[in-house]
């Protein structure tokens, strides 16, 4: 008999866990996943938004944050797949997945001897991914992205798009993401990009600031990484974001205080 997405998930995970509404559940009672960092956070949780989110919120609010000249959601669908490097068989986490709008995409990339795992702290975003259905290979998990509940050396592949500026330490959350890669895994992030012009910086610190959201400096993700023993690093800059790509060296060194 074939094994079922979930049944290659458990054996990843440090803890055991059951399946509700169609994802495993790590969180229990919690509403949510660590500490609140306010609106934007707030928001993904409310039942309203999931229903926008993939057609209307998320493209929109891209474009406004990416500029004209930044890649479209397709676009950026397949940056992140070609970053990542995915072939058939891998395993490939996507952090803070939403709707799943990825999620999907990488399931269909790596095939059905592969898995791409799923991870969102919100319910709401979850049941909407679960509703949108894809590939048999495509698994999801409610935990906190900080702190990942897997093995180490699990993944191939590590995605995180438009959330590591919302969560409450983001540091940690990269070691996280290194300690779960396998040695030449890859990881992909899509966040925050302040630029250093001082008035331009200001208002955006401020957008940050109000939304409950980390500006992170042009550079910084890239140096984090770095620190953490990643290599052959790219970075692309659109408006206020930065997609910034790495491959894992022999093994990860852990900068921000733990997994
Ligand atoms: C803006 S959405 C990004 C979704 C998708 N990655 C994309 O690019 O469209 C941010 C997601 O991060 C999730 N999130 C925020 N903090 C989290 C945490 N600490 N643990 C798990 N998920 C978190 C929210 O629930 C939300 O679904």
């Amino acid at each position: 008999m074939p094994t079922s997405a979930f049944d290659r998930l458990k054996p990843l995970l440090g803890t055991p866990a059951e399946i509700e509404d169609g994802y495993l559940d790590l969180l229990g009672a919690a509403d949510q996943a660590g500490p609140p960092t306010g609106l934007t956070q707030r928001l993904m949780r409310t039942t309203v938004l999931p229903r926008v989110y993939e057609r209307y919120w998320r493209p929109a609010l891209g474009r406004a944050l990416k500029g004209p000249l930044g890649p479209g959601m397709a676009g950026e669908i397949r940056l992140a797949t070609q970053l990542l490097d995915l072939q058939p068989g891998h395993t490939v986490l996507d952090v803070a997945c939403g709707t799943g709008r990825f999620t999907r995409a990488f399931g269909a990339a790596v095939g059905p001897d592969g898995l791409a795992v799923g991870l969102d702290g919100a319910r709401t975003m979850l049941a909407k991914a679960v509703a949108e259905g894809g590939p048999d290979t495509v698994v999801y998990l409610r935990a906190d992205a900080v702190h990942l509940p897997f093995n180490e050396s699990t993944m191939d592949g590590v995605c995180c798009f438009a959330a590591l500026h919302m969560f409450a330490e983001p540091e940690t959350a990269l070691d996280s993401f290194a300690r779960v890669l396998k040695p030449g895994g890859r990881i992909v992030l899509l966040t925050s990009a302040r630029r250093a012009w001082q008035p331009a910086r200001l208002i955006e610190s401020a957008g940050g600031i109000v939304s409950g959201q980390k500006m992170f400096d042009r550079g910084e993700i890239a140096a984090s990484l770095r620190a953490r023993g990643f290599t052959g690093i790219t970075e692309r800059y659109a408006g206020v974001t930065q997609i910034v790509a790495g491959r894992l060296g022999r093994a990860p060194r852990i900068v921000g205080g733990g997994g």
